[in-house]
């Protein structure tokens, strides 16, 4: 790609995307490449939620349930989410944490498998996605195994023993995009239920579940759906599912809340995988963030995300070049996500100094450096100009300092 300033001028002036940045609040100077980490603050969010406290709660109070229809927001906002992931209207729920929602995914996969015992997903998935499945394993007594093996053997190691495949779409780390229909094709083909953790792949590219005709699947709703620091996940079950019974069987899933019956019957639908009483407030900021990335043709989307991927690392490979980065994504274009990782021995330093130069990206122990790239409010002018930041931290050595090296609690 050009590296000519007037060439990437002009590449901004055409982005069909180029509107979204404005909807965004964004301080000047800021070079903001975490938003697979929390998408940034839509400017709508504030005033929507001022709007949910001093009118829908502290006016309407108990009335907002119906008034503002707060009881029916986690189907609303999931049937958004539907369209963004390839999903039919009434399979997406919008609630709870993308942890919880593994936990329910996985749990209403076994018992659609009543027959056997394995959990399986790879050793270098997310660490919430293994350690959910650790957690029910410990609680089942013995009958179920939780298994992770190498990401190369996932495929391998499905037998008539597993029950469900537990993976994450596109890689925390590496920004590896996995092959979703040929993966679910080749599990199901084994009797395998399969799960896809879609929490760096939702509104970062093209999702088609049903085209793939995935079984579950889950995300986070902070990340590229903007939804805001804590949203509620999503979570997806394929209309063939729906009549598992839920293992969290909540009252917010009972068929009939409100008649306070003494025992649990779950509601026909994707109802039944809601368990306790919506989080509001974060719904209203979820929702402020989905109806933006429901504007955006996401072919156009991808599409700018790996220019905007492709740039970076040609600018890294150009200006960076002896700083010992090496690229720690996907190189084909096909295979990578929304994101660019480098390993460096000091990338836990060299991340702390590009704060300091007002760039935002993050770190992942041991030695990876994130850059997430998000379209919606990212310039082609920022990438070239982020790139010259990290030239000038690694040149001047700003990154070689005692306050860099103290590990903070959150990286
Ligand atoms: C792939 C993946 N799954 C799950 C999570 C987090 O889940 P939760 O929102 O429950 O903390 C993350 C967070 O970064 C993630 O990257």
């Amino acid at each position: 790609m050009t590296f000519d300033p007037a060439e990437i001028a002009n590449l901004d002036a055409r982005d069909p995307l180029r509107g979204f940045r404005d909807e965004f609040q964004l301080r000047e100077g800021l070079i903001y490449v975490d938003g697979n980490s929390l998408g940034a603050a839509p400017k709508a969010t504030a005033a929507r939620l001022a709007d949910a406290v001093s009118a829908q709660w502290a006016e309407g109070l108990i009335t907002s349930w119906l008034g503002a229809e707060w009881s029916t927001a986690p189907q609303r906002i999931g049937n958004k989410i539907a369209t963004i992931i390839g999903a039919a209207p009434d399979e997406v729920i919008a609630a709870d944490s993308t942890s919880i929602n593994i936990f329910k995914a996985l749990t209403a996969a076994l018992s659609l498998r009543p027959d056997r015992r394995v959990i399986l997903s790879e050793s270098t998935n997310f660490p919430t996605d293994v350690y959910m499945m650790q957690g029910i394993e410990a609680f089942s007594g013995g009958r179920v195994k939780s298994i992770a093996v190498d990401p190369d053997a996932v495929i391998e190691r499905l037998d008539e023993d597993v029950a469900v495949l537990l993976l994450t779409q596109v890689h925390y780390k590496s920004g590896l995009v996995r092959d979703m229909a040929e993966v679910t094709r080749r599990a199901q083909e084994k009797g395998v239920l399969v799960i896809w953790d879609l929490s760096h792949s939702a509104g970062a590219l093209p999702v088609d579940l049903n085209g793939a005709n995935a079984d579950f699947a889950l995300g986070c709703g902070y990340k590229y759906l903007n939804g805001g620091p804590g949203a509620p996940a999503f979570l997806f079950v394929a209309k063939r599912h729906q009549s598992a019974r839920p293992v969290l069987s909540g009252w917010f899933g009972h068929a009939s809340p409100f008649t306070f019956e003494e025992d649990y019957r779950p509601a026909d639908g994707i109802a039944r995988f809601l368990c306790g009483t919506p989080p509001v407030l974060g719904l209203v900021g979820l929702e402020v963030g989905v109806d933006l990335l429901c504007r955006a043709d996401m072919a156009e989307l991808r599409k700018k995300s790996l220019r905007l991927s492709e740039l970076f690392i040609e600018r890294m490979e150009e200006r960076c070049g002896e700083f010992g980065f090496a690229l720690a994504c996907p190189r084909d274009v096909a295979l990578r996500g929304s994101q660019v990782s480098y390993a460096h021995p000091n990338g836990y330093e060299i991340v702390q100094a590009l704060k300091a130069s007002d760039v935002i990206g993050d770190f992942r122990a041991p030695d990876i450096l994130r850059f997430g790239l998000t379209p919606l409010y990212l310039r082609y002018a920022d990438i070239v100009e982020a790139v010259e930041r990290i030239r000038d931290v690694c040149a001047t050595r700003a990154w070689d300092k005692p306050e860099y090296r103290k590990r903070a609690a959150v990286t």
